[in-house]
């Protein structure tokens, strides 16, 4: 196989040494790995560590004349499979987002062609300032890969979001963009995700506290996969990924009309949305006033869009649903496998703080119509839906394989 090559860009904070292991993971994978500092990384941990791991010079200036080797400032951008940036700090982040090239480790993101996966690093109140998470979502427009930070007790004493993903994690992410599978190539998938709003009169509406991000990590994934994706979203405030086409949608019965309008042509269904189960039974359009000390508002049920599906599946279609329940997981889900028809079921404990809304993990069952039960280990969404995504191609194949009997 031809040698891979991996620019790692060390920007400068206390994670910096945490680098060193995944540079030598990435060079004893095989990898030709060639590492820029910013002089800030330099603080932190010597360049001649990476010099002994990767057995090259490192890069820190962009206008030192090369000793022995030559390195213009673009030739690592054009030699670049991969450019990862771990950790980067604030502002590596920031001059990244505006188009920066200050440094040998900006000129080089700005000249690749090659895919960029970032792994942030900071403290806490940097990482949730709306300037970074600003500029981090420019990144994600722009096809940027991020490779969110871990909760913990962080090297300033504080805790919260902002400690340096795992090495192992960074490399495997690492790895997924160095080698990208195409499982779904020529594949048609629909995804449904975010909550749906039913409104009440012109301000007020009923709905729930789905975020989308399980779904729109099932887009993202399936579209890196290969697939050609369709993805249905209620309102959400994520950025959608690229390459898929986006079917914005507020109502349950505006989900059901875009779902049943792409069924027939999708190969699978993965409905991640969280459909409301009860509208208003009447809009009312003036806003309601205040009379008396308490309202009543009839509610009416919406359709159940997988009910719907059901009835109309072509043989062959792959239909999956997700169950969030707060109590007696296996028995509502396993209920509602049934009740739906579905090939298989992803469930989740709504009740854990650390996976579910909101969260970038989660922590999954699978229950398949012969009774097993898969307990997927908790994982990043992106994992999950990578785990989700096999599972509907062996689903496929199991169904290709008993037509053909
Ligand atoms: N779903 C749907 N249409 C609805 C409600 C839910 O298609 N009107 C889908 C969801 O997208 C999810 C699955 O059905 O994939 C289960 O959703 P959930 O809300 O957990 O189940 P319900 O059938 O609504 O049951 P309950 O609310 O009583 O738990």
């Amino acid at each position: 196989m031809e040698q891979k090559t991996v620019v790692l860009g060390i920007s400068g904070g206390i994670a910096a040494y945490k680098a060193a292991e995944v540079a030598s993971s990435l060079a004893k994978s095989g990898y030709e790995v060639r590492v820029v500092m910013t002089q800030g990384a330099t603080k932190f941990i010597a360049p001649l560590t990476f010099q002994t791991l990767t057995g090259h010079p490192v890069v820190v200036d962009m206008f030192a004349v090369p000793p022995i080797w030559n390195v213009g400032h673009v030739a690592y951008a054009e030699a670049a499979d991969l450019v990862l940036i771990a950790p980067a700090t604030a502002n590596v982040i920031a001059k990244m987002a505006h188009g920066l090239a200050d440094d040998m480790l900006t000129a080089t993101v700005l000249a690749t062609k090659a895919p960029v996966l970032v792994a942030p690093a900071m403290n806490c109140n940097m990482y949730l300032n709306p300037a970074v998470q600003h500029n981090l979502s420019l990144l994600q427009q722009r096809g940027f890969h991020i490779m969110p930070p871990e909760e913990g007790r962080l090297a300033c004493g504080t805790t919260g979001p902002g400690r340096l993903a795992s090495p192992e994690k960074i490399v495997a992410a690492a790895k997924r963009l160095l080698h990208p599978r195409t499982d779904l190539a020529g594949f048609r998938v629909l995804v449904t995700a975010g909550p749906t709003r039913e409104p009440i009169d012109p301000v007020r509406y009923l709905s729930n506290r789905s975020t989308g991000k399980m779904g729109y990590a099932l887009a993202k994934v399936a579209a890196e996969l290969g697939a050609e994706v369709t993805l249905v979203s209620g309102p959400t405030a994520l950025v959608p990924p690229a390459g898929v086409r986006l079917i914005e949608v507020t109502t349950a019965q505006e989900m059901l009309t875009a779902v049943l309008a792409h069924l027939n042509t999708a190969d699978a269904l993965v409905m991640a949305a969280a459909v409301a189960d009860f509208r208003p039974r009447s809009y009312s359009s003036e806003k309601i006033k205040k009379k008396g000390e308490s309202l009543s508002l009839e509610l009416e049920r919406t359709e159940d869009i997988l009910e719907q599906v059901a009835r109309r599946k072509k043989t062959g279609q792959v239909v999956v649903g997700f169950a969030a329940e707060s109590s007696n997981l296996i028995v509502n889900a396993e209920h509602k496998l049934r009740r739906k028809r579905l090939d298989f079921i992803v469930a989740n404990d709504i009740t854990r703080t650390d996976t579910g809304f909101a969260s970038d993990n989660n922590e999954v069952k699978i229950l398949w119509p012969d009774g097993r039960v898969e307990e997927l280990p908790l994982a990043l969404k992106d994992e999950i839906a990578v785990a989700i995504w096999e599972r509907v191609l062996l689903r496929r194949e199991e169904i290709q394989a008993a037509s053909a009997k």
